[in-house]
């Protein structure tokens, strides 16, 4: 039995792809490359000694969605990371967020429905629970609010699988809500490449170490935080993908169901602990300076992740040195 997997080429799809081989399965990937390249497929077959099947395609579009599935008959389920992330570019082009995240997703799940698979993971990411009820943020926690059409399409396509399942209960749904996403895998061959300038902090202090860009801005150091900075909850990208097989297994095993996981380590770091834990790390220096609070960030956005734990037996094992340090190795392998 195969799994599909959308965006496979990106960044937490490449890493997942890579742990999915490594337990055996079978996987089929399906990228347009709009936000990766293709050499993150031979980086794939390099970390894992095995291969896949691949298909270039956008998953919009309905005809060549379709010609795989009739394909490969023993696809069994879809994991989906296709969608555009940039939270900035979001604002800008908010018609081609929302079809592409949106339309996308729609024309993947009725795809699946005509061929009768039904059990889906779907990225989404705690910006839906947009200022936070309370912290650390548990699943129950109050969603919506969101502050840019990027975390609107996570809101909505979180709605859209609720509203599937009550419809046909004969559906398997995992929604996993991502923390804060980075590092790299160990190898240092797949990690995060953002196109331009990086928005998140983490590419963006491995890139200042690097010489790469002059000095860090810190948006911000007057937030009711310990100091000052913004404070969220960094995980790596390894222990997220491993998150995946789990939420897989839990699909198989169960009978059927709408699950909603927290995908977090339960720890917050400000902005300048990150930066001190990556010099400390790295041996490198990273300058900074205090630059004015960024439009739509909040103080503070850590996981309660106990409900991953019990019902998934998933923690996040990793450390921030891990982190770090993976990331740095990644970067000095692209340069
Ligand atoms: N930050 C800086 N300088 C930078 C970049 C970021 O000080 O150059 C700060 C931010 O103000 C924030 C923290 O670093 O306090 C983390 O910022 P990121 O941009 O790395 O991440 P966000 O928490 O803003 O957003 C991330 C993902 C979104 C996702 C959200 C979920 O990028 O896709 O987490 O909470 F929606």
């Amino acid at each position: 039995m195969s799994i599909l997997v959308t965006g496979g080429a990106g960044y937490i799809g490449s890493h997942t792809v890579v742990e999915l081989l490594n337990i055996g399965q079978e996987v089929i990937i399906i990228d347009n490359f709009s936000n990766s390249k293709p050499e993150v497929l031979d980086s794939i077959r390099k970390i894992t000694g095995k291969d896949f099947k691949f298909y270039e395609i956008n998953y919009l579009n309905r005809e060549a969605l379709e010609k795989i599935f009739e394909e490969n008959k023993d696809i069994e389920s879809v994991i989906n990371f296709a969608g555009f992330k940039a939270v900035g570019e979001s604002v800008e082009k908010p018609i081609e967020y929302y079809t592409n995240n949106i339309s996308g997703a729609l024309v993947l799940l009725d795809t699946m429905r005509k061929y009768g698979v039904k059990k889906f993971v779907f990225s989404s990411s705690a910006t839906v629970y947009g200022n936070p009820e309370r912290i650390p943020l548990t699943e129950d926690c109050r969603i919506g609010g969101t502050t840019n059409p990027y975390g609107t399409t996570k809101l909505y396509i979180e709605q859209i699988l609720k509203d599937i399942y009550k419809s046909d209960n004969s559906w398997d749904i995992a929604i996993l809500r991502y923390f804060n996403p980075v590092g790299a895998h160990e190898s240092g061959l797949i990690g995060e490449e953002p196109k331009g300038i990086p928005n998140n902090l983490m590419p963006y202090i491995v890139r200042v170490a690097a010489g790469m860009l002059k000095e860090l801005s810190v948006y911000g150091n007057d937030y009711d935080t310990p100091d000052g900075t913004g404070v969220r909850d960094y995980i790596h990208v390894v222990d997220l993908a491993k998150g995946h097989i789990k939420a897989i297994e839990k699909l198989n095993k169960e009978k059927h169901g709408l699950f909603i996981y927290n995908l977090g380590t339960g720890v917050g770091y400000s902005v300048l602990d990150m930066v001190k834990a990556f010099e400390k790390v790295t041996g490198k220096q990273v300058p900074y300076k205090i630059a004015p609070r960024r439009e739509g960030d909040i103080a503070t956005c850590y996981s309660d992740p106990t409900k991953a734990k019990n019902e998934l037996d998933w923690v996040a094992t990793k450390t921030l040195e891990d982190m770090c340090k993976d990331s740095w190795k990644f970067i000095q392998n692209r340069m």
